[in-house]
């Protein structure tokens, strides 16, 4: 029988697929971890894979609008954020002005700073400031905040993505626990996401589970309807 793979292995391939796949020095991403690492912020923001994959889906939709919700350090701001057109904004979302403050500094290294809008407070206290500002029409959407919040994220978001723009939600699997009823509250809100999103009309959307560097986990993907 083989071997069932394990953490060790799922490191290894992604270590591999950076080494190939990724070869070239990118020194905004490589800084950025590093200024993490060095503020001793939470070392939790998406790896290398899944920031490629951020930014081929943000390519794919054209974006010129992104919404982004949990800034950490800036690492996948600045993934999507390069993906822009010049006329093109990225908007993020950060409770932390610590995280904030190395955020930013990633970000004008960067050379992003004009294409970025960073908010700092509570993302449900900015929503209806942004809303105000006539916010909206956004063609990407990536929710990766407080897990508890979620469902409450992605229906401010669909309610300010255009159709056939996408909303991508981190984290919903964690581990499994998704589907382990004496999981915490933040497992608890991934299953009412999904009851959420089975009763909504305006979203086609799939829930991939993945494995990798930062191990067992996966993400939602919706696709916003015409109409
Ligand atoms: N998207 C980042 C990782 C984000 S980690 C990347 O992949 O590079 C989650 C971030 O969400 C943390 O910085 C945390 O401070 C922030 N956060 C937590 N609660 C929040 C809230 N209520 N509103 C906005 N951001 C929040
Ligand atoms: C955590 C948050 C994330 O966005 C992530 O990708 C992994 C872990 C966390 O809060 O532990
Ligand atoms: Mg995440």
């Amino acid at each position: 029988m083989p071997k069932r793979p394990a953490q060790d292995t799922y490191s290894a391939v992604d270590a591999f697929v950076e080494a190939t796949l990724f070869a070239a020095p990118d020194e905004a991403l490589a800084a950025t971890v590093a200024a993490t690492a060095a503020a001793r912020m939470p070392e939790i923001q998406v790896s290398a894979p899944q920031a490629r994959l951020l930014e081929i889906l943000c390519r794919a939709v054209n974006a010129r609008r992104i919404l982004e919700f949990g800034t950490l350090g800036g690492y996948s701001t600045i993934a999507m954020a390069r993906t822009l057109p010049p006329d093109g904004l990225l908007t993020t979302l950060e409770f932390d002005p610590d995280h904030a403050e190395v955020a930013w500094e990633n970000i004008e290294a960067a050379g992003l700073a004009d294409m970025v809008d960073l908010r700092v407070g509570a993302a449900l206290e900015t929503l209806p400031l942004l809303a105000s500002e006539g916010a909206g029409n956004f063609d990407f959407v990536f929710i990766d905040a407080d897990k508890l919040n979620t469902p409450a994220y992605f229906a401010w978001a669909l309610d300010h993505t255009r159709p056939g723009g996408l909303i991508f939600a981190d984290n919903v699997i964690r581990d499994g626990a998704i589907v382990d009823p004496e999981a915490d509250e933040a497992a608890a809100a991934q299953r009412t996401f999904h009851e959420y999103l089975a009763e909504e009309p305006r979203v086609t959307a799939t829930t991939i589970q993945t494995v990798g560097s930062k191990g067992y986990d996966g993400f939602t993907l919706a696709a916003v309807l015409a109409g």
